[in-house]
């Protein structure tokens, strides 16, 4: 595959990792260098999955089991490959998703509960589709957490988890990165984003063909 037929492109990380800011800088590099660049997220990133990115984001951390999330999460997902993964991909475009499949097998397969087995069917049978190139963004958890909950963003349901869980899920996304690491990146985040953003940019533009 070349990029002409369209790359995609994901972002992961624990919360205030960095990867928003990370996914955003990459996405303005490939647009001057010519690449018609499509920067989207998840939950998210089509009119339906905003609608349900509410439901999962807000709220009191505990108004939805693991398994429940793992319903509304996979939804969200399928609404976002049809209607804005797929058709720009088929466009030849590169797609630059700030999260996706790989935050459910970290969040609701590792941190939340031991549903691995439960995340992995359900992606087979609704989603099926993995990225081409991923970043995990990998950093010190308590400082990932202060700079999340500074925010105040009002979408902080995981992050009022507290610390050991960002703690689980750093080590849920460090075990990702070498279970897939055909497609996986592990990008030291604990730097000055200058620094993150150029590293990122070089490691994208050796597999640019
Ligand atoms: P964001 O803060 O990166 O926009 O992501 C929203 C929250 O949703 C974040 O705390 C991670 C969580 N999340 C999951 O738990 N499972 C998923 O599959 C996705 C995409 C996000």
């Amino acid at each position: 595959m070349t990029w002409k037929d369209g790359f995609f492109i994901t972002f992961e990380g624990i919360d205030g990792s960095g990867k928003s800011t990370q996914a955003r800088l990459l996405a303005e590099v490939l647009d001057k260098q010519g690449l018609a660049t499509v920067l989207t997220r998840e939950p998210g990133g089509s009119p339906g999955a905003e609608e349900i990115r509410a439901l999962l984001v807000e709220g009191d951390p505990a108004r939805w089991s693991p398994e429940t999330e793992i319903l509304l999460f996979t939804a969200a997902r399928r609404d976002h490959l049809e209607k804005t993964i797929l058709p720009s991909l088929a466009a030849g475009k590169t797609v630059i998703s700030d999260r996706f499949a790989d935050s459910t097998r970290v969040y609701q397969g590792v941190a939340r509960a031991d549903l691995r087995p439960m995340v992995d069917q359900l992606h087979s049978l609704m989603i099926g589709r993995e990225p081409d190139l991923t970043f995990i963004i990998d950093m010190d958890p308590e400082h990932a957490l202060r700079r999340g909950l500074a925010r105040n963003s009002g979408e902080d349901r995981f992050e009022e988890f507290g610390l050991a869980f960002q703690q689980n899920l750093r080590a849920g996304f460090r075990a990702l990165a070498t279970e897939q690491k055909d497609r996986c990146v592990l990008i030291d985040g604990d730097r000055p984003i200058e620094l993150v953003a150029a590293d990122i940019a070089h490691r994208a533009s050796r597999v640019h063909k």
